[in-house]
C-alpha cells in the first residue's frame, strides 16, 4: 500500500503592520461599512517596503520548525505557492531553502493564484506517496500590496500579506492525511483577474509603467460569479465523492476571498458556522496565504485533535480552484 501524506506541523506569519479600513478610506473613494458589507474585511497587513515575500516564508517555517523541533538538513523538497514572488527568477523557494538551511532539500514555485496552495499540496502529497520523499515543506506566501493599485479602490480594499506553510510526512494509515483532491483550471478567465506586465509578454518598459501594467486588475462581479458556484461545487463534489456529509467535517478551511464566497460554499455543504474557519476580517485576501495561514491559527488556538477531518477550498486566477479532503493525523 502506498504511503499516505500527512500534515505532521504547521506555521505562520503576518506582518505586524496593520492597515485598517479607515486607513485605506484616506488613500481612495471607500468606506468601512462598504467594504465590511461587500468582503468581511476589516483589516490587513502589510509587509516592509524592503522585505519580499520569502521573508513571510521564512517567519512561517521559523514557527513550524520550533513547534517540531525539526532539522533543517532533513528537508527533502521546499514548494512555494506564489504570485509574488520575491523575483522572477531565482525562485522563492530555493530563498527560502538558503535562509532556512535546507541544504539537502530542492525548490520550487508553484503558480495557481488563489488556489497555489490546495495546488502545492496535492503536489507535495504526490511526492511523498511515491515514496520517495520523506519531508516536504508545501508554503502558500504572497505579499500582494507590492502589486496593489493604492488608487484603485476596486482592489486595494481587498488584499493584503501573509504567509503559511505545512510540512508533509509519510503515514501508514490509508485514511489519515491527505485523502483525496479536485483541481480544476479553466484558462477563459485570464481576462477577468491578472497582472498584465511584467513576464514575457508585455516585459516591463515606460510604456507598461506608465499604463499601470504592473498592477492587479480585477473584474470583481464576474470573478464573484464564477468564484460563488465553482468553490461550492468542488467542496460539494469532495464529499459526495467520498460518501462524507457536511456534519461529517470538523472544518471547513476556505480560501479568504469575500465572505459572501465563504458563506455560499458553506450552505451548499449544509454546515453550521462554527465548522467554517473565517479569519478575511484581520487579514483581508493574502492569495496563496490564506488556507495554511488559518490552518496554523486553528492549530495553535488548540482546535485540532487526531482524527478531525477538514476540506480546504479556494478560487483563483486563471481561472484555477479546487478542494482537498484532509484527515488530521497527529
Ligand atoms: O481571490 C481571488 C478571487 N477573487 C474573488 O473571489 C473576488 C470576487 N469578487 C468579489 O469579491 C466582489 O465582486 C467584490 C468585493 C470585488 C466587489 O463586490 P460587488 O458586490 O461585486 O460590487 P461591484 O463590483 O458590483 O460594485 C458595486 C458598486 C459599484 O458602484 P455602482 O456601479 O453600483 O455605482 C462600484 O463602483 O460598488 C462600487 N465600488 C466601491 N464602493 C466603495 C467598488 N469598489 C468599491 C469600494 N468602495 N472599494
Amino acid at each position: 500500500m502506498a504511503k499516505r501524506a500527512i500534515i505532521t506541523g504547521v506555521g505562520h506569519y503576518a506582518p505586524p503592520h496593520i492597515m485598517t479600513n479607515h486607513d485605506i478610506e484616506k488613500l481612495v473613494d471607500t468606506n468601512d461599512e462598504w467594504i465590511v458589507s461587500r468582503t468581511g474585511i476589516r483589516e490587513r497587513r502589510i509587509l516592509d517596503k524592503e522585505l519580499g515575500t520569502s521573508y513571510m516564508g521564512v517567519e512561517a517555517i521559523k514557527m513550524l520548525m520550533k513547534d517540531k523541533d525539526l532539522d533543517p538538513k532533513d528537508i527533502d523538497a521546499i514548494i512555494v505557492a506564489t504570485v509574488t514572488p520575491d523575483t522572477i527568477f531565482p525562485s522563492t523557494s530555493c530563498r527560502i531553502q538558503e535562509a532556512i538551511g535546507a541544504v539537502n532539500a530542492f525548490g520550487v514555485d508553484l503558480n495557481a493564484a488563489c488556489s497555489g496552495f490546495v495546488y502545492a499540496l496535492m503536489t507535495g502529497a504526490s511526492y511523498i506517496e511515491t515514496g520517495r520523499y520523506k519531508k516536504v515543506l508545501v508554503v502558500g506566501a504572497d505579499k500582494m500590496s507590492s502589486i496593489l493599485n493604492f488608487k484603485d479602490r476596486a482592489t486595494c480594499v481587498l488584499f493584503g500579506d501573509g504567509a503559511g506553510v505545512v510540512l508533509l510526512e509519510p503515514g501508514d494509515d490509508p485514511d489519515s492525511g491527505v485523502l483525496d483532491c479536485v483541481l480544476r483550471s479553466d484558462g477563459s478567465g485570464k481576462d477577468c483577474l491578472y497582472m498584465e506586465a511584467g513576464g514575457s509578454l508585455h516585459p516591463a518598459s515606460h510604456e507598461t509603467v506608465d499604463k499601470e501594467m504592473h498592477f492587479i486588475y480585477q473584474d470583481g462581479r464576474t470573478v464573484f460569479k464564477f468564484a460563488v458556484t465553482r468553490m461550492a461545487d468542488v467542496s460539494a463534489e469532495i464529499l459526495e465523492r467520498n460518501n462524507i456529509s457536511g456534519s461529517d467535517l470538523r472544518y471547513f478551511i476556505p480560501h479568504q476571498a469575500n465572505l459572501r464566497i465563504i458563506e455560499a460554499a458553506a450552505k451548499r455543504m449544509k454546515l453550521e458556522p462554527e465548522q467554517v474557519v473565517v479569519n478575511i476580517e484581520r487579514y483581508g485576501n493574502t492569495t496563496a496565504g490564506t488556507i495554511p495561514l488559518a490552518l496554523s491559527e486553528v492549530y495553535y488556538s488548540g482546535g485540532l485533535k487526531k482524527g478531525d477531518l477538514l476540506v480546504f477550498s479556494a478560487f483563483g486566477a486563471g481561472f484555477t480552484w479546487g478542494s482537498a479532503l484532509v484527515r488530521w493525523a497527529i
